[in-house]
């Protein structure tokens, strides 16, 4: 079985529009190398606008994707909350994440790609996103690892949290699962890395910190060890945006949130994870972004709005 990854598209119609295409051409080059299923682990959206679900959707229709057993998803943070895109949107930020009706937002991001979950198994129904479901010898994982808005707790609507509720879920998918043949894979948009600060100087190591504090985890060390007591195989993420494999308390990570936000906005990244004789193999591949005609102005644009605004 071959896995395409990809995490964190941001797509945002009004101020973007080319991120629709970029994503086009991952998905059309990730078919052409044979995949068998396409992954995505959250932050779809960039603000949580209706047309960019939508988009999307088009998108894996045309490609004949909008099947569970080829298709499997996990929500971000953006597709409940939205963001800040300019800078004049922060002060009215707040108070739309106070405003979000969480549960009904996540209801409609399942409503959207509603054929991906058809045959998933659901633990608890109140937990609309956290799932299981076995194609061939795989079993895919899916959690929903965004926490509710609070203006202490998460004033940035971008941490994390894994519920007791959640916990339990996830303890009934593994006891339904435990065929030691079965390779288990969990999709979750949270990372599990803090990467070093860029340099040591204090102003630098200040906002690294409150980086970190705002995309933190939280209960992420009980989860890894349900998954280290679980055997669990691989734990596919985004949420930071970078694309990297790495390895912590001898479990596999691998995040896929470069694929269209990395450094070089000219490049697209995509993920590919094997799995055959009971060996999984990953490969983290980059492209060059194809230029389309009439958004040659938004590829500056975005230039100079990803580095102008906040990567939560
Ligand atoms: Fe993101």
């Amino acid at each position: 079985m071959k896995i395409a990854h990809l995490s964190d598209l941001h797509l945002c119609m009004k101020n973007r529009p080319m991120v629709v295409q970029q994503t086009k051409q991952l998905i059309q080059y990730a078919l052409e190398q044979g995949i068998d299923h396409l992954v995505i682990t959250g932050d779809i959206s960039h603000n949580n606008e209706p047309q960019d679900f939508i988009a999307l959707r088009k998108l894996l229709q045309e490609f004949g994707l909008l099947d569970p057993n080829k298709l499997s998803l996990t929500i971000g943070n953006h597709d409940i909350f939205g963001g800040v895109y300019f800078a004049t949107d922060i002060a009215a930020f707040p108070e739309k994440c106070k405003h979000t009706n969480y549960r009904q937002e996540v209801r409609e991001f399942k409503h959207y790609f509603s054929e991906a979950f058809e045959n998933a198994y659901f633990p608890l129904p109140y937990l609309e996103m956290t799932y299981a479901k076995s194609i061939d010898n795989v079993v895919i994982i899916g959690i929903n690892s965004i926490d509710r808005y609070s203006s202490l707790r998460n004033p940035f609507a971008s941490a994390g949290v894994i519920s007791s509720a959640q916990f339990d879920g996830l303890k009934m998918i593994f006891s339904k699962n435990n065929d030691k043949n079965c390779k288990k894979i969990v999709l979750i948009h949270h990372h599990f890395n803090h990467g070093p600060p860029a340099d040591t100087r204090l102003q630098s190591r200040f906002w690294k910190m409150i980086e970190n504090y705002a995309n933190r985890l939280s209960h992420k060390k009980r989860l890894l060890r349900l998954f280290k007591k679980q055997h669990v195989d691989l734990i596919l993420h985004g949420h930071k945006h970078e694309s990297v494999e790495y390895r912590k308390m001898g479990l596999h990570f691998l995040n896929a949130g470069g694929t269209i936000d990395t450094n070089h906005s000219d490049e697209l990244r995509v993920n590919f994870i094997t799995i055959e004789n009971d060996e999984i193999q990953t490969e983290i591949r980059t492209l060059p972004a194809a230029s389309f005609r009439g958004y040659q102005n938004s590829a500056v644009n975005q230039k100079r709005t990803m580095q102008a605004r906040e990567s939560m």
